[in-house]
């Protein structure tokens, strides 16, 4: 049967008290909505209708690949999906109903509960999880056989009901034809005043369709997001998982919950990843590579052997046997060759370092073109920048430069070159050449025992 998916994403979030709405929260990097959405597409999900409202001009792009559907008004989940309607009005089978602030979802459950659906011929599976603490939840009801009758939410919940630890997840499948009809029949006659979207569940059964409520192995994977501290925990869920995934593919962790890593990253076997790692974006690690502790690596390729100790890198390549750290920071463009190393409070943006150069120390390298076997003192910089433009230095194979020099580009370096320590270079220096650039020497003869006798 065809499946379609609605996700809800129009709400404020008023509990999260932030500017930004609440889907575009982020765990592990990635915005709570963009996780439903994956889910669904694994799901086989298509399409998929995004709901969005409140903040749209921010959520719209998170939801990119799926229709969008707004809902003017936040009245309530029943009127949000509602407002999903038209965009399926040519649509005949499954529907998935989610919360965009439902980010551990996974897409096998949902397969599950769509096939659920179809093997017990309900109009409506509804996951449900049980929960040791389930205030704020609704709650599903269940006759003395345990049929499912409704949900209750919180809000309206009589002290009885209340008592119920099984919890609604926010996750259904439907029929769709029956979900736009009986959509038609819901009131706001409640404590919130709104549409909800769970009062369908019991108009259903109420005509006489049949409604199932199926549990959850896995309650963690319903957490909904409503508050800071869930976020947290949605977090530290995902956290979990994910490096749960890494380890059992072969990666070190001597302490996991210390170590963050993005849907997205790449980490290889034996690869070690050790406290206060953040790897996130499109970030990949190669066998035998350590990095940590203390690195936050975005978008940023590193290949195998590397050591990555305390190091910021954006953006940037570490190939094959490169060393970075500790305290590099590696920005934008900047790209270690094979066996290359930046230091210690070393600064590289947007410059190639190549085969087995090094930078140890307290260096800035911006904009620069490298060759191989070079050593660059420490404390030099390329002075790159003339307060306008940025301009760029070449240094070719195998130079030499002394400590504390300062390349004022534009300018090259020659191959084979030696460059002083001290020097401010200004001019190109030819292959093979030494350039001294600083102010000579001058000897005064016993000055210290003169000076001390005026
Ligand atoms: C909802 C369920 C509750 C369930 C819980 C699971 C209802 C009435 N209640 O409660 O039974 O246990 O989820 O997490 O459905 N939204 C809109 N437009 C609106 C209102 C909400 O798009 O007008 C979206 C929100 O952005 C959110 C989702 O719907 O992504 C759920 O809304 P939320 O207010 O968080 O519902 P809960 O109170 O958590
Ligand atoms: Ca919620």
């Amino acid at each position: 049967m065809r499946t379609a998916a609605i996700i809800l994403s129009a709400g404020e979030g008023t509990r999260m008290k932030s500017k930004k709405p609440k889907v575009a929260h982020e765990v592990l990097g990635m915005p709570m909505v963009q996780w439903v959405v994956r889910a669904a597409r694994e799901a086989g999900a298509d399409p998929i209708v995004s709901v969005v409202g409140h903040g749209a001009e921010v959520v719209r792009p998170l939801v990119e690949g799926t229709v969008a559907a707004e809902q003017p008004e936040r009245r309530g989940t029943g009127d949000a999906v509602m407002c999903a309607s038209a965009a399926l009005a040519d649509f005949d089978g499954s529907v998935l109903v989610l919360s965009g602030d439902c980010p551990l979802v996974r897409a096998s459950t949902l397969a599950e509960l769509a096939a659920a659906r179809e093997r017990e011929d309900a109009a409506c599976a509804v996951l449900s999880m049980q929960l040791p603490d389930p205030f704020g939840y609704g709650r599903i009801v269940r006759s003395e056989t345990g049929e499912f009758l409704r949900i209750v939410e919180q809000k309206d919940a009589t002290e009885a009901e209340a008592a119920i630890g099984e919890c609604n997840s926010g996750f259904y499948c439907f029929d769709s034809k029956l979900l736009f009809e009986a959509l038609h029949k819901v009131g706001n006659d409640n404590a919130a005043g709104e549409y909800y979207l769970t009062d369908v569940l019991g108009i259903l059964r109420e005509a006489g369709l049949r409604v199932v409520a199926v549990r959850a192995g896995e309650p963690d994977e319903c957490l909904g997001v409503n508050s800071r501290a869930q976020l947290a925990q949605a977090t530290r869920a995902m956290q979990a998982r994910r490096n749960a995934e890494l380890m059992a593919a072969g990666v070190t962790m001597m302490a996991p919950e210390l170590v963050w890593v993005g849907p997205d990253v790449r980490v290889a076997r034996d690869a070690e990843l050790l406290p206060g790692t953040m790897l996130m974006g499109a970030t990949e690690i190669g066998e035998d590579s350590v990095i940590g502790p203390n690195s936050r690596l975005t978008d940023t390729v590193v290949g195998a052997g590397c050591t990555v100790d305390e190091t910021i890198a954006v953006e940037a390549r570490i190939d094959d046997g490169a060393t970075c750290g500790p305290r590099a920071y590696l920005r934008p463009g900047a790209h270690l060759m094979e066996g290359a190393k930046a230091g210690t409070h070393v600064e590289i943006k947007k410059s190639t370092i190549g085969p087995g150069s090094k930078v140890p120390h307290l260096s800035y390298i911006g904009d620069t073109t490298m060759g191989a076997g070079v050593n660059v003192g420490a404390g030099s910089i390329t002075c790159n920048y003339d307060g306008a433009h940025k301009h760029a230095t070449t240094i070719g194979d195998d130079v030499f430069i002394g400590s504390d020099t300062m390349m004022v580009a534009p300018v090259s370096i020659g191959s084979g070159a030696v460059v002083g320590a001290g020097s401010v270079i200004t001019k190109d220096v030819p292959e093979g050449a030494l350039a001294v650039a600083r102010a000579r020497e001058r000897m005064i003869e016993g000055w210290a025992e003169k000076h001390a006798k005026k």
